[in-house]
């Protein structure tokens, strides 16, 4: 008989031991721990082949964790704008849930026409708060490529045209996002500034243009924002495609910038084993996939950093160094997101996130032209007294906007139109009568996600027009609402503009309309500039966005003065193309090599983007960089600065500004810089500080810069570092880039 203590002291042996094991919790598994030891910890467990795995994706939008050790997969989800319906396994078209809708936050571009950090703070955490609800470890964005030229289709998922600006304002998204425990995807790095032949044009460009134009946004948001990862672009740079380049994202990128995360392909954008070994790629996405290139069914294996990798490896035809790097980086980003116990729970389609989108789409729309004449008052905020019979006329006042326009398409919970939003906003205040106008883009449907609407009218634009001239005649007030619309070549993924002007007949509508009746207001919505053929005709002139889930409340608030309009514009809006480097010099998009294979485009323009190239040439804009009205008028006062650069560092410069008008407002401040004398070209005006102010009506405020030295720097190719000469500089202190309120000069030993 086995004597019951022999029983008693082998269960409490192995519960010991059990207790023991446990007890020992593993280093990548305790919280304690600090990441890089967890990382380390982690590292050593796994096996080549599960190393192996977690470099690639193993379905379209995640990446192999570690099964075995309780590693979680990587999830990744579309896009700056909101969290993307969730796809099956390896397709592109939704898969169909009915609890994955959301809300659909304003395109980039609006966000930075607010010019207000503290909504990118705003916008970064409520959408951060729906990617971590659902269950998302990496969003795809933001995104913060220059505005080179304005048939850029993806402009609207961009910040415009000035790396300050940008910089400034996608660092506080970052921090948004990932106070969530999410990690955010800053892209496309780099050089990705047009659509068209975007997997085969390699740029070309001065070093100078590198580093003070196209980088400095991307900069901003690793080294400032923290960013957890990266997403590598389609094109070439140096003849190597940006998702393994060695002088982007070895030289730079983790190298000057010491960026600790994860270098993402973009989808379908790696093309070589060997490169994406040792240059600087770390998680390979979307190759062979049926979606995007043709590929075998369950490709995942066939991928560049998949079997071929590990037959290298195995062969000895290259060591694990670069697996284990990448592998460690990727472990680091699974305990910033997955492993981090302690990161918020999310929510999804709350109140508050509706109330940040549209409170974020009201202070974006920029007020462009708001004449008033001997004959005709402002017409704008609509005057009820006045204006009792308002005609809507325009498919953008009621075509959804959130489906559509490439990877950024969503499906939302709800879209408020234009049409609607006024309808709710004005109420009984006046009659609104809705006549179509024209006809754009009747479809609405993106990767199986349908808007529902049917907005097919067989009617021709001459039958169009005319109803909407009879019905202007008869209105007290017109507002036409069009612009682009996300569909083909109207600002869109992979389509850029073939135009600058409108299409679809808006132009000649436009015309018609202002005949018929003076008291017009035009509504663009777009992502990018405008031709405007018809401005001198036309006395008010908004510039609306593409403002997501709340985009009709967000505009009527505006119309009605509910919000005073304090939107600036992020981007030049030339008179015509031949205002743009790109176009006049005339390099957009390129020169196709003799093999077909690869096109060449050099950025001749150099640093001359934008306000830049039309300050060089003395060109005058439509409406230039930085310009937006109010509801009331602001006056500067007389700007001072500090008599000396404290320890050499920074240099305080205040100047007053007063509210002369009736109304509170908001007016965005701009500094820009000038150095008067440099060895080098360099701009007449630079974006280096600006202030967004609330003033109450009459309410004067001091408004405060530290402008630091390293703002009146250039970068120096030849010494590879930034330089600053010592000399004069203007400071230029505005409204906007053309609308200079005051200048002082100070030197610089
Ligand atoms: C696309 C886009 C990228 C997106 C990715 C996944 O091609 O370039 O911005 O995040 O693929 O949809």
């Amino acid at each position: 008989m086995i004597k019951v203590r022999n029983i008693a002291s082998c269960l409490c042996a192995i519960s010991f031991a059990t207790s023991a094991v446990y007890a020992q919790t593993p280093a990548y598994l305790d919280d304690n721990q600090d990441i890089e030891t967890r990382v380390a910890d982690a590292l050593s467990r796994l096996t080549l082949e599960e190393k192996v795995a977690m470099v690639h994706a193993q379905s379209k939008f995640s990446s192999a964790g570690a099964p075995r050790l309780g590693i979680p997969e990587v999830w990744c989800t579309d896009g700056p704008h909101g969290i993307r319906p969730e796809v099956l396994w390896d397709e592109w078209e939704q898969a169909g849930w009915t609890n994955d809708s959301c809300v659909a936050y304003p395109a980039l571009t609006a966000l930075a026409a607010s010019w207000d950090p503290s909504l990118s703070l705003l916008y970064g955490q409520s959408i951060g708060e729906e990617a971590r609800y659902r269950n998302k470890s990496v969003l795809l964005g933001p995104g913060v490529n220059i505005c080179r030229t304005p048939l850029n289709g993806r402009s609207f998922e961009y910040m415009g045209e000035d790396p300050y600006l940008s910089g400034q304002m996608v660092v506080p998204y970052i921090n948004g996002v990932q106070q969530q425990g999410v990690a955010v995807c800053l892209k496309h790095y780099a050089l990705n500034n047009n659509e068209v032949n975007r997997h085969t044009t390699n740029v070309i460009l001065s070093d100078r243009a590198l580093y003070e134009i196209y980088l400095p946004a991307f900069k901003a948001g690793v080294v400032e924002g923290k960013a957890w990862s990266i997403m590598g672009s389609y094109n070439l740079y140096k003849d190597q495609h940006c998702c393994h380049n060695q002088y982007l994202l070895n030289d730079i990128l983790k190298g000057e910038w010491a960026f600790d995360g994860v270098v993402v392909s973009d989808w379908g954008g790696v093309h070589d084993t060997d490169q994406a070994i040792h240059n600087g790629l770390d998680l390979e996405f979307g190759s062979w996939t049926n979606g995007l290139t043709n590929g075998t069914s369950n490709a995942y294996d066939n991928y560049f950093l998949a079997h071929p990798y590990l037959q290298m490896i195995k062969e000895g035809k290259v060591g694990t160094k670069e697996l284990d790097e990448k592998v460690s980086r990727i472990l680091r980003l699974i305990f910033r997101t997955a492993m981090n116990r302690n990161r918020p729970f999310g929510s999804m389609n709350s109140e508050a996130h509706q109330a940040a989108a549209r409170k974020i789409g009201a202070e974006s729309i920029v007020l462009l032209k708001n004449a008033s004449s001997k004959k005709q008052n402002a017409l704008l905020p609509i005057d009820f007294n006045k204006m009792k019979k308002i005609l809507v006329v325009g498919e953008n006042a009621i075509k959804m906007m959130t489906v559509g326009g490439g990877s950024s398409s969503l499906k939302v919970q709800h879209e408020v139109s234009p049409l609607d939003g006024l309808k709710a906003v004005i109420g009984n205040k006046a009659s609104i009568k809705y006549v179509r106008g024209y006809v754009g883009d009747p479809t609405g449907e993106y990767n199986g996600v349908k808007s529902g609407q049917d907005l097919k009218d067989d009617r021709s634009a001459e039958e169009l027009t005319s109803e909407a001239v009879n019905e202007a005649k008869k209105a007290d007030m017109v507002i036409f609402i069009g612009g682009l619309n996300k569909s083909d070549h109207q600002d869109c993924e992979d389509a850029d503009r073939e135009s600058y002007n409108l299409s679809y007949g808006q132009d000649d509508l436009i015309e018609a309309l202002a005949a018929a009746n003076k008291n017009l207001v035009v509504v663009n919505i777009s992502g990018n500039a405008i031709a405007m053929p018809w401005i001198d005709k036309v006395p008010t002139v908004v510039q609306d966005w593409y403002l997501g889930s709340e985009a009709g409340y967000s505009l009527a608030d505006v119309l009605v003065g509910n919000v005073n309009p304090s939107g600036k514009l992020p981007y030049t809006n030339y008179a015509s193309l031949n205002q743009c480097g790109a176009h006049a010099l005339n390099t957009y998009p390129g020169t196709w090599r003799e093999d077909h294979k690869v096109i060449d485009e050099e950025y001749k323009e150099d640093i001359f983007v934008g306000y830049r190239y039309t300050d060089k040439n003395n060109l005058k804009p439509l409406f230039p960089f930085g310009h937006g009205l109010s509801y009331t008028t602001f006056k500067y006062g007389k700007a001072t600065a500090a008599k000396s650069w404290s320890n050499g560092k920074s240099l305080k410069v205040e100047i007053p500004v007063t509210n002369t008008g009736k109304v509170d407002g908001a007016e965005v401040v701009q500094l820009y810089i000038q150095d008067v004398k440099c060895s080098v070209a360099r701009p007449i005006k630079e974006l280096k500080a600006f202030k967004k102010i609330m003033l109450k009506a009459g309410e004067t405020a001091t408004v405060s810069f530290e402008l630091s030295e390293e703002s009146l720097k250039y970068y120096n190719a030849d010494k590879k570092e930034w330089t600053l000469e010592p000399g004069t500089f203007n400071i230029m202190i505005g409204s906007s880039s053309s609308d200079i309120r005051a200048t002082l000069s100070v030197d610089h030993e």
